[in-house]
């Protein structure tokens, strides 16, 4: 199976450095998983206007749609998630996450901001029928050293128990397909 970990922010660290430690975190869990980290800082991102699609989105969308499941690590921008990040999302078509598994991470500057990726993330997995696993992480800067390495345990011990349960929708994901008889990757 595919799992795309997607890096939804174009400037910063923490971000990734939490997608960093998920992915290994994963793969300690089930090494069979095939995992890719597709950091937007890397794209040359367009906007959704009706103009045809740069190489750069069809490749991210192809991406999205090969995936067998995702890991979204966003950080709050204006107490929501960043334009770019709902820009791609506005690029996927509707049935591409139907039914695969999908965890969040992320991070942002005050506490206050907690429930942002629950209350506006969430909602857009939500509408795709992603299986969106029940646990995420929201980290704070203070969670960081000045290398950006995540120096807090406890959010190291909830990121394992994310990717713990991730592998587990994956077990769900591969019982969907099974059922309708599609060959699993
Ligand atoms: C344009 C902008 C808006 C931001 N708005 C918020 C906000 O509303 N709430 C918050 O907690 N942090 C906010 N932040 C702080 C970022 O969330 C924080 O710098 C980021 O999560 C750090 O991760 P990074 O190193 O991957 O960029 C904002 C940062 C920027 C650049």
């Amino acid at each position: 199976m595919k799992i795309l970990l997607v890096d939804g922010t174009i400037f910063g660290k923490k971000t990734g450095a939490l997608l960093q430690q998920v992915k290994q975190y994963i793969a300690e869990y089930d090494s069979e998983l095939e995992l890719e980290i597709l950091s937007f800082n890397e794209l040359n991102h367009q906007i959704l206007d009706g103009s045809p699609l740069n190489d750069d989105m069809k490749m991210m969308i192809q991406k999205f749609e090969e995936a067998d499941g995702y890991v979204f690590a966003s950080p709050i921008f204006q107490a929501s998630i960043p334009g770019v990040l709902k820009n791609a999302f506005d690029m996927i078509p509707p049935k591409a996450m139907r039914y695969k598994p999908a965890a969040i991470v992320g991070n942002g500057g005050t506490y206050q901001h907690h429930l942002v990726l629950e209350n506006q993330l969430k909602p857009i997995l939500d509408y795709f029928r992603c299986f969106v696993t029940p646990n995420y992480v929201y980290t704070h800067t203070s969670h960081f050293d000045e290398n950006n390495k995540i120096i807090d345990e406890d959010v190291q011990a909830r990121l394992k128990e994310l990717a713990r349960i991730f592998v587990q929708y994956c077990e769900m994901r591969k019982a969907v397909l099974k059922e309708n008889s599609i060959e699993i990757k």
